[in-house]
């Protein structure tokens, strides 16, 4: 069938068959952007606070006629809450997996012990449940949580487990940070329906990525949102199995990046177009005091909007934002790297190195408390290209080339995931506070479940 087409034969100039499906504008009536909620801990004390999560079936409703969806999600029918972590304290999860089969929850972009990770050898039975650790100590950010259980780590993200985490700190004060009013996540991800409308992810399932036509941002097809004339940050979650995505505005005008996977940069960077490859995030300041009550504006993917909203409201900009930001962007000093990694072919024979991935064998062993230099290249295939999502757990890393030279400013903050196009190569720098085994791999999800994927141990 369509599954097993090995990725050959489908080079492209790009991405693998599987992003040649193009986005489409979506016939679905508007409907209010779903904002996740805010998960009340179970309990708080001085130093720490107590949550429980646990993966569900369900069924959801995407489209305004017809059918239900079967879903998976966190205390819920699809993607889950959103769970403040607080810096500086210690938060205690109780995760349940109530799925038919076993998953695992993974932390991505927590600075945490390799014992907390989540990562594939720490699958979780069904009905089983386990309480995790994790000591907040980073900076403020945006990140997220889905499942990494072999084997089915693609299919489970598809159909729908993915959450956020926002790292906070008191000390934020000046960016807009009312949760859903001026400061809302953007979870976006491209599905193919089936006529049905079901995620049939074993048809749907291609070995260099599965991607969508849909766009569906907080789980919504076609959202609308209100604003004011003021600025409103977006946290913007590429959540997508395999899909890179152009982030722009319907009006072409340029926003303000002001953040990257791992938190603020150190001086904010105005941008037309930003793209996000699978699991890379960015904070976003939109810019509506131009506009008047009554005007539209939406983002959009590919070109394809996906968002619009509408201003309801005018109020003064106090502009206070910008002093959230010292102003100073210093460059990434280069070093002599310590490693070097090769990311490898397509379909089923991906790997790094020359290895697939091997739950029992270690790769990489490094020392805690070391900072290390790494050379990321993706080698080109003749069988096609692909950009390849590096990601590392355990860290948060700086980008210090591209190919020899600097880095975009964009890309000059705290990053756990980094864009690899084919070609290329790219150093990144990191300090690996936390023992434990860590994975390393490529964020196309098929890919990473296709042996795109190494063990670093921390020692
Ligand atoms: Cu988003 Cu191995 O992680
Ligand atoms: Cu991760
Ligand atoms: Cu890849």
């Amino acid at each position: 069938g369509d599954r097993d087409d090995g990725g050959m034969m489908h080079g492209n100039g790009g991405m693998g068959r599987g992003n040649t499906i193009d986005l489409i504008t979506s016939d679905e009536p508007a409907q209010p952007l779903p904002i996740p909620e805010r998960l009340q801990p179970d309990r708080v004390t001085d130093e720490a606070l107590y949550y429980t999560v646990r993966t569900e079936r369900g069924k959801h409703r995407f489209f305004d006629e017809g059918v239900n969806t079967e879903t998976l999600g966190y205390n819920g029918d699809l993607l889950g809450p959103m769970i403040e972590l607080p810096a500086g304290k210690t938060v205690y999860i109780n995760t349940i997996n109530q799925l038919d089969e076993p998953t695992s929850f993974h932390w991505h972009g927590l600075v945490i012990p390799g014992e907390e990770d989540g990562g594939p050898h720490h699958s979780i039975e069904p009905g089983e449940q386990t309480q995790v650790r994790l000591d907040i100590d980073q900076q403020p950010g945006t990140l997220w949580f889905h499942p990494h259980p072999m084997g089915a780590t693609a299919e489970q993200v598809y159909l729908g487990l993915a959450g956020l985490l926002y790292v906070t700190d008191q000390a934020e004060t000046e960016l807009p940070n009312e949760y859903g009013v001026d400061d809302i996540p953007l979870i976006v991800q491209d599905r193919l329906f089936t006529d049905d409308g079901q995620l049939d992810y074993d048809r749907q399932m291609n070995v260099d990525g599965t991607v969508g036509d849909t766009l569906i941002v907080n789980g919504a097809i076609n959202t609308t949102f209100d604003v004011t004339t003021n600025m409103l940050r977006v946290r913007l979650v590429n959540g997508s199995n395999a899909r890179n995505l152009d982030f722009s505005l319907s009006n072409g005008k340029a926003f303000t990046q002001i953040a990257t996977d791992g938190g603020l940069l150190d001086k904010p960077v105005s941008l037309q177009t930003l793209t996000l490859t699978p699991s890379e995030r960015a904070e976003i300041l939109i810019d509506f005091s131009d506009l008047s009550i009554g005007d539209d504006l939406a983002l959009q993917a590919d070109g394809i909007p996906f968002t619009t909203f509408t201003v309801r409201d005018e109020v003064e900009q106090d502009g206070e934002w910008s002093d959230a930001f010292d102003g100073t962007s210093a460059p990434n000093e280069s070093s002599v790297a310590d490693r070097r990694l090769t990311l490898f072919g397509m379909g089923n024979m991906v790997s790094i190195d020359g290895k697939q991935f091997d739950p029992d064998r270690i790769d990489i062993n490094v020392q805690q408390g070391s900072t290390e230099v790494w050379e990321i290249y993706n080698r080109e295939d003749m069988m096609g290209r692909m950009t390849h999502p590096f990601h590392v757990h355990g860290v948060q890393f700086r980008i210090l080339e591209r190919d020899g030279n600097p880095p975009p400013d964009n890309e000059r903050g705290w990053k756990d995931t980094v864009a690899v196009a084919p070609g290329e190569k790219v150093k990144i720098e990191m300090t690996f506070r936390e023992t434990g085994t860590f994975m390393y791999h490529c964020h196309i999800l098929e890919h990473e479940e296709n042996g795109m994927m190494g063990q670093l141990k921390v020692n």
